[in-house]
C-alpha cells in the first residue's frame, strides 16, 4: 500500500516522502480501515517540522483526520462491521491507504454525511466546541461580550464566528489583509477588523507572534486570551503573559489533551454535534482540491499557496 512517511524532521515539502509498505493485520481489539479521504490541516504539518520532537517518534505517517471503511476486524471486535464508515482518531497515520487502529478509537459516520465532509468533521469542529465552552464556562464571559477570533477566515475561524454568535456573544473577526476581509464578508455579516485591535473582552488566537502580542496588550482587566494555534510560527511572548497575569487570564487549548482524557461516549456526543452542524451547513468546510495521495507533493505546494480557497483532501 502507498503511504506518506516522515523519516527526518524538517520542511514538510522536503521531508514527507511516499513509500510502499506492507499492510499490517489488525491485532486483538483492532480494526483495519481503508482510508477514503484524509484532510490536510496545519496541525498535521507542525509535528513534521520537529516542533513536538519530544513526543514524536520517527518514522511516522502524518495525518490526524480522515474517514475510512472497515476492511478487517481483529479478534474480539464485535461492535463494528466490515464496510462500516468510521473516523479513526487519537493518533496520526491517516495519510496512507490502510490504517490499523484500536476499535475503541473509531467513531461511526452517519450515512448522510459525505466522505469529504466526514474527513473534516473532527479536528476543527471539536476544537471549536471546546473553545466556545472555555469562553462560557472556564472564563465566565457573559452574553454580548466581544470575543475576537484571529485568522477568522480559516476553517475553524469561520466555525467559531457562528458558534460564538449562537452562544449570544459578539464575535469580532480579526484577519490579516483586506483581501481576506473581503472573502470573509461574503459569508459573515458581523464586525471584521484587519490586524488593528478594537476593544475586546476575550481573544481566541490561532496566530501568536507579534500579532498575538499586540492583541494581548489591548485586553483590559478581566479579559481572557486563549492560544490554540501559532500560524505565524511563533508563540506569544511569555514575559508579556507573566507581566499581566493579574489582569488577563491566559491559557492554551489543544484538542488532543481533551480527546485523551474524555470518555468514548463524550467524544461520540461531540461527533453528533459536529454531524448536525455539517448538515445545517455552519460546520461544513469549503474544499479547495481533492488530491490523490500519489500527488502529495502537489498537495503540499497548494497548502502554502495564498490562492488556496478551502481545505485540501487526500484520496489514498
Ligand atoms: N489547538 C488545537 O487543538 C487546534 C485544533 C484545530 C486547529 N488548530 C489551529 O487552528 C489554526 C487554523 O486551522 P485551520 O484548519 O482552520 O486552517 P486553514 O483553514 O488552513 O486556514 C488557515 C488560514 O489562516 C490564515 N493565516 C495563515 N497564516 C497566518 C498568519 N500568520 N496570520 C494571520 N492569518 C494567517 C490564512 O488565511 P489568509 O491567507 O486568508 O489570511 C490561512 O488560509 C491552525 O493554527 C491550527 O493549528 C488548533
Amino acid at each position: 500500500m502507498l503511504c506518506a512517511v516522515v523519516r527526518a524532521f524538517g520542511d514538510p515539502r522536503q521531508v514527507i516522502g511516499l513509500e510502499e509498505a506492507e499492510r499490517p493485520a489488525p491485532g486483538p481489539g483492532e480494526v483495519e480501515i481503508r482510508i477514503r479521504r484524509a484532510a490536510i490541516n496545519p496541525s498535521d504539518l507542525i509535528p513534521v517540522t520537529g516542533a513536538y520532537r519530544s513526543r514524536t517518534s520517527l518514522p511516522f505517517v502524518p495525518g490526524f483526520e480522515g474517514v475510512g471503511e472497515i476492511t478487517r476486524l481483529g479478534e474480539g471486535v464485535d461492535d463494528l462491521a466490515p464496510g462500516q464508515r468510521v473516523l479513526p482518531i487519537g493518533a496520526s497515520g491517516l495519510w496512507q491507504a490502510y490504517l490499523v487502529r484500536p476499535a475503541a478509537w473509531c467513531f461511526a459516520v452517519p450515512d448522510d454525511i459525505t466522505d469529504d465532509q466526514a474527513a473534516m468533521a473532527y479536528v476543527n469542529p471539536l476544537t471549536a466546541f471546546r473553545l466556545v465552552d472555555a469562553v462560557k464556562t472556564h472564563f465566565g464571559m457573559a452574553a454580548g461580550q466581544r470575543i475576537g477570533v484571529t485568522a477568522a477566515a480559516s476553517a475553524i475561524g469561520r466555525m467559531l464566528l457562528t458558534l460564538l454568535a449562537e452562544a449570544s456573544f459578539r464575535p469580532v473577526a480579526v484577519v490579516r489583509s483586506a483581501a481576506t476581509a473581503e472573502r470573509l464578508a461574503e459569508g459573515f455579516s458581523g464586525e471584521i477588523v484587519i490586524a488593528n485591535a478594537p476593544p475586546l473582552d476575550a481573544v481566541l488566537d490561532a496566530v501568536g507572534g507579534e500579532a498575538g502580542n499586540a492583541l494581548f496588550r489591548t485586553l483590559h482587566r478581566g479579559g481572557a486570551f486563549v492560544q490554540y494555534g501559532a500560524l505565524s510560527g511563533a508563540q506569544l511572548d511569555p514575559a508579556l503573559i507573566t507581566a499581566r497575569r493579574e489582569d488577563v487570564a491566559f491559557s492554551f487549548l489543544w484538542l488532543r489533551n481533551w480527546v485523551h482524557s474524555a470518555a468514548h461516549a463524550e467524544i461520540a456526543a461531540e461527533f453528533e454535534r459536529s454531524f448536525a452542524g455539517i448538515r445545517a451547513g455552519h460546520l461544513a468546510s469549503a474544499i479547495d482540491t481533492v488530491f490523490a495521495l500519489s500527488d502529495l507533493p502537489a498537495a503540499l505546494a497548494r497548502q502554502d499557496d495564498p490562492a488556496r480557497a478551502g481545505k485540501l483532501l487526500l484520496a489514498p
